[in-house]
C-alpha cells in the first residue's frame, strides 16, 4: 500500500500533462504547477483532449473522466504544492532550468518525508539532489511518451538517495501507476535513452549525408524490424529539442563522438521545426 495520495507534478508540457494524468486516473490527487495562466490552461486542455479521447476508444466511460478531471488542480502558484507526498518535476531538458525547480521545491515542499522526483531523460540526479538541502529524498522517476500507453518507469537513485525513498517511489509507480519499473544507475541516458538516443542520432546522419530519406529509413525500421515507429518519426514524437537536450548530456558525460548532435538536428532546432509538437520535423503533422 502506498502512502503517496497528492501529488505535483511541475511542468504540463508533454511528459508533464502525461503523467498527471496517469496520476489522476490512477485515483490520486494531483497539482499541475505552471509558469503562467496561458501554460496551465494549455496544460489543462491537454490532459483533458486526452481523457476525452480515451473515452471516444472506450477506454474510460464519463464518470471516470469527470473523476479524473476533478483530481486535477491546475495552478501557477509553486506554493500550491506544500503539501505534497511525491512531486515530479517535469520542466525543460535542460540542468540549470531543472536545479532551479529543485532548490524552489526544497523551500515550499512541507512535509519532511517528501519525495522530489525527475522526470529527467539524461540530467545526473546527483546534481539535481544537490540543489536541495534534502537529496536523501531526490530520485529518477523517468516515464516514457505517450506516459498513459508505455508501461516502463525508470526508476534512478542517485548516489544520496535513501533506501526508503526508492522503494516508496517503486511503490507508487508499480502499485498505485501499474507501470513496470527497471533501475539504472545514475549515469547520463540512464538505460533506454542511452540505447535509444544514439540510434536516432544515426538515423538522422543518414538523413543528413543523403544516404536515404526520412521515410525510407523509418520505413526499415517499421517493415523490417517490427518497430511501432521508424527512428526520425520517434525523434518527432520525443521532440527534436529534447533530442538535442539530450545527446548534449550523453556527450558531455561519456565524450563519444556518436554522442554530438549532428549540425542537421542543430538547424532543424534553431529553425523551430520541432517534430510533431511544433507541426513539423523529419515529417510533416500539419
Ligand atoms: N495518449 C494516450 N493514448 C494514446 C496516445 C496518447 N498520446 N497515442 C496513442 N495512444 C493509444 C491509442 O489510444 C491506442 O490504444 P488502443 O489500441 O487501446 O485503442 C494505442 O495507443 C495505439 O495508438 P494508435 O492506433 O493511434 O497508433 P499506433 O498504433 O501508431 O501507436 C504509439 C502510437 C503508441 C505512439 C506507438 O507508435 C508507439 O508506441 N511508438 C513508440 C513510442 C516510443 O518509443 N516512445 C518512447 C519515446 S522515448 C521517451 O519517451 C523517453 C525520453 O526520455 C525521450
Amino acid at each position: 500500500m502506498s502512502d503517496i495520495q497528492r501529488v505535483g507534478v511541475v511542468g504540463g508540457g508533454l511528459m508533464g500533462a502525461g503523467i498527471a494524468e496517469v496520476c489522476a486516473r490512477a485515483g490520486v490527487d494531483v497539482v499541475v504547477r505552471e509558469v503562467s495562466e496561458q501554460a496551465a490552461d494549455a496544460a489543462r486542455e491537454r490532459v483533458a483532449g486526452s481523457l476525452e479521447r480515451a473515452v471516444a476508444r472506450g477506454k474510460l466511460d464519463a464518470g471516470e473522466r469527470d473523476a479524473a478531471l476533478g483530481r486535477l488542480r491546475f495552478s501557477t502558484e509553486i506554493g500550491d504544492l506544500a503539501d505534497r507526498d511525491l512531486v515530479v518535476e517535469a520542466v525543460a531538458e535542460q540542468e540549470a532550468v531543472k536545479a532551479e525547480v529543485f532548490a524552489a521545491l526544497d523551500e515550499v515542499v512541507r512535509r519532511p518525508d517528501a519525495i522530489l522526483a525527475s522526470n529527467t531523460s539524461s540530467i545526473p540526479i546527483t546534481r539535481l539532489g544537490r540543489a536541495t538541502r534534502r537529496p536523501e529524498q531526490v530520485v529518477g522517476v523517468h516515464f516514457f511518451n505517450p506516459v498513459p500507453v508505455l508501461k516502463l518507469v525508470e526508476l534512478v537513485p542517485s548516489m544520496l538517495t535513501g533506501a526508503d525513498v526508492l522503494a516508496r517511489a517503486e511503490a507508487f509507480a508499480t502499485d498505485v501507476l501499474g507501470k513496470q519499473v527497471i533501475r539504472a544507475t545514475d549515469r547520463a541516458g540512464f538505460v533506454v535513452n542511452a540505447l535509444l538516443v544514439p540510434y536516432l542520432l544515426s538515423a538522422i546522419r543518414m538523413v543528413e549525408s543523403g544516404f536515404a530519406t526520412a521515410e525510407d529509413v523509418d520505413s526499415g525500421m517499421v517493415l523490417g524490424c517490427a518497430h511501432p515507429m521508424g527512428p526520425l518519426r520517434l525523434a518527432d514524437l520525443i521532440g527534436l529539442d529534447t533530442v538535442k537536450a539530450i545527446a548534449d548530456s550523453l556527450y558531455e558525460e561519456h565524450k563519444e563522438p556518436l554522442h554530438a548532435a549532428p549540425p542537421l538536428l542543430l538547424r532543424m532546432v534553431d529553425a523551430g521545426l520541432l517534430g510533431k509538437k511544433s507541426g513539423r520535423g523529419f515529417h510533416d503533422y500539419r
